[in-house]
């Protein structure tokens, strides 16, 4: 028998835990093979949570209480995971909301997910099969949606669909090995953390779809501004986007400096001298990436690996230059070309055009080429 902890955090949850603990107790108790604990983590709910939960446990022995100071959702999960894994002996540790959101019945295909050898199990809402849930607002359910992408492009991992979802089944040794990481996160972005950990840590994510059920009790205590931003900052520090933008504005420095220098000190003819400022900027943009922005990836192979990667890294970068000047001949063509007044000032409108192909367009095409072609695992 191995055994699975569900770890439960609530929050003035007392019109929810008593109906999913009886269900999860119904849905969970012939499952071959598997142990089912339940651990209740709560915050000091003013309504009175514990008082359901110490009533439950006279009727389920496998029902466990700890109490925390209200300090978040993460904090909440690493002090139920360091509980259990010290006081309850778990080979699989669960999270599940409270407030009826996320369905037991779902529990026994996490389990065969875990018996088929993967290590962190997702409950999806956007794979085949999944759902968010249907009376959402627009707005609402933009916000999930681009969330989600958010993290999927920023990571460039788009394998794994749900990265925010609290309803995942986790085998231990990738929660301890976690612990630490995650303690800094202690709002909802502790979510994301956790899951860009285990990844960067090769452990075999998989999902299962879910349908997200709005709950009908009590209230959500997400606060959406500050998980944006906390969410907006984990991405930005944690992917190789912000490097990668930052070489490319050294690269620019670089272009313009040497494009200066070989004109004004070496008399070269402007074009010659911009084509070789600009190789120049391609070559350091190279070396500036592989050993900083991707060097998770670093090319290997050898002189021959370089070689090979360089000459793509240049049709890459050709590519851009191609963009650029075909983005900015269309926008000059249909938008004109004028002075745009910003009220203090007035900039000719092609710098407009030109930073708005680059940030919408060269970034995220060498972006995507450059994780998907030159460095790719
Ligand atoms: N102990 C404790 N302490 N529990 C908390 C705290 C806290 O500070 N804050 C929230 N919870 C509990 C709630 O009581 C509930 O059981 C669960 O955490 C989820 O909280 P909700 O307030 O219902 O969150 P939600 O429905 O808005 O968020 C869901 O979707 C998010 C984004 O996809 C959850 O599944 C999140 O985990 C998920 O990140
Ligand atoms: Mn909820």
């Amino acid at each position: 028998m191995k055994k699975a902890i569900i770890v439960i955090p609530t929050y003035n949850e007392r019109g929810n835990i008593k109906p999913l603990i009886d269900s999860i107790i119904t849905t969970t108790s012939n499952i071959p093979n598997w142990e089912i604990g339940i651990l209740v983590v709560d915050s000091s709910s003013p309504d009175g949570t514990l008082i359901e939960v110490k009533e439950l446990q006279s009727k389920y022995p496998n029902v466990h209480i700890i109490e925390t100071k209200k300090e978040g959702l993460g904090k909440a999960y690493i002090s139920g995971f360091t509980y259990a894994i010290e006081h309850l002996n778990p080979y699989v540790l669960f999270e599940m909301d409270a407030d009826l959101s996320h369905n037991p019945k779902y529990i026994p295909s996490f389990l065969q997910k875990i018996e088929k050898g993967a290590d962190f199990v997702i409950g999806s809402r956007y794979i085949k099969g999944g759902s968010i849930p249907s009376n959402w607002g627009f707005h609402r359910k933009l916000f999930s949606v681009c969330a989600n992408l958010f993290v999927r492009l920023g990571f460039m991992r788009l394998s794994t669909s749900d990265w925010t979802g609290g309803f995942r089944a986790i085998k231990v040794w990738v929660v301890k090995s976690a612990l630490t990481h995650v303690s800094s996160y202690s709002g909802y972005v502790f979510q994301v953390a956790l899951l860009d950990f285990a990844t960067n840590k090769k452990a075999a994510i998989s999902e299962v779809p879910i349908q997200f059920i709005d709950r009908t009790a009590g209230e959500s205590k997400i606060n959406s501004i500050q998980y944006i931003i906390q969410t907006f900052l984990y991405v930005l520090t944690h992917s190789s986007f912000i490097k990668f933008v930052i070489t490319g504005f050294i690269g620019f420095g670089i272009d313009f400096t040497f494009a200066y220098l070989f004109i004004s000190f070496f008399h070269i003819v402007k074009t010659t001298a911009n084509m070789l400022s600009a190789e120049v900027a391609i070559i350091s943009n190279f070396f500036i990436n592989n050993f900083w922005s991707f060097r998770h990836k670093k090319i290997e192979g050898g002189v021959f690996g370089y070689v090979k990667k360089f000459i793509l890294f240049n049709v890459v970068s050709s590519g851009s230059i191609v963009i650029q000047g075909g983005g900015l001949a269309l926008l000059l063509h249909f938008f004109g070309d004028r002075l745009i007044s910003l009220g203090f000032i007035s900039i000719p409108s092609w710098i407009i055009y030109k930073i708005l192909i680059i940030a919408c367009v060269i970034i995220p095409y060498s972006y995507i080429l450059y994780n998907k072609v030159i460095w790719k695992k």
